[in-house]
């Protein structure tokens, strides 16, 4: 049985998950997980190792061993809203371009999702957490009592992308970021294990034009109205 008490939240790159799912976290006093960070991690790991994908690609079962033994020596925790691998903070690392260029592959290895999804489902079972990602509603946390399906328009998710670069003092064309991510987007989609795709029952949201503050807004609404069912279906009050 998977936890239950999940906000799952998924969709494409730039859709703005992590500002929404760490902003919603927040205001619901819910633990807060990014399931991407978790794969850049892991891709950060294996680029350190000399064995990411791109690194092995002449000997794909060797770089596959290789990545095997990577990843039984990884010990990743999420801390404080830090992500530390084998004791060493490595968030300052994950939004590379090395590391952008590979997490693609990686996250579509079968033996790497089915190690973060248990870690993911032991962070959840601890208590109520937001969890965004791509496969957060879909195999995850099927069981989620709230499923979101974040999406946005590609132009505005290349934008966001471009003006996230920019604060990080990167100068990337909107253009080129937006190739890059319909890349990610297709290679995402089309994997075998796990790939993107809404969940049947998920909410689905399209942020285009709309400010995080406003997308915040109507997914703590929604949160709530169903709190509030649940309470009303006990005759407890929610104020
Ligand atoms: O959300 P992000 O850009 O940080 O995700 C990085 C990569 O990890 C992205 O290419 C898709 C992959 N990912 C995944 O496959 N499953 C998840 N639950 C989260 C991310």
């Amino acid at each position: 049985m998977t936890p239950t008490q999940v906000v799952a939240i998924d969709g494409p790159s730039g859709a703005g998950k992590s500002t929404v799912a760490r902003q919603l976290a927040q205001r619901l006093g819910f633990g807060f997980l990014d399931t991407g960070a978790m794969y850049r991690a892991v891709t950060w790991h294996f680029l350190q190792a000399g064995c990411a994908p791109a690194e092995c690609a002449d000997s794909q079962e060797q770089g596959v061993a290789r990545m095997r033994v990577a990843l039984a020596a990884a010990r990743l925790e999420l801390v404080a809203g830090r992500v530390v691998m084998n004791g060493r903070d490595v968030t300052p690392h994950l939004r590379t371009r090395e590391v952008e260029s590979q997490v693609s592959a990686v996250s579509a290895l079968s033996f790497v999702r089915a190690a973060m999804r248990d870690l993911q489902r032991t962070v959840a079972a601890s208590g109520p957490v937001v969890a965004e990602g791509r496969d957060m509603g879909s195999v995850v946390f099927p069981q989620a009592r709230w499923k979101v399906y974040l999406d946005a328009a590609p132009s505005e998710r290349a934008r966001r992308r471009s003006e996230d670069f920019a604060r990080q003092g990167r100068t990337v064309s909107e253009a080129d970021v937006l190739e890059e991510i319909l890349v990610r987007d297709r290679l995402d989609s089309t994997r075998s294990d796990a790939p993107l795709r809404q969940a049947e029952d998920a909410l689905y949201v399209d942020s285009t034009g709309l400010t995080t503050e406003s997308v915040v807004a109507q997914l703590f609404a929604f949160v709530q109205a169903d709190e509030r069912g649940q309470a009303d279906a006990r005759g407890v009050v929610v104020s």
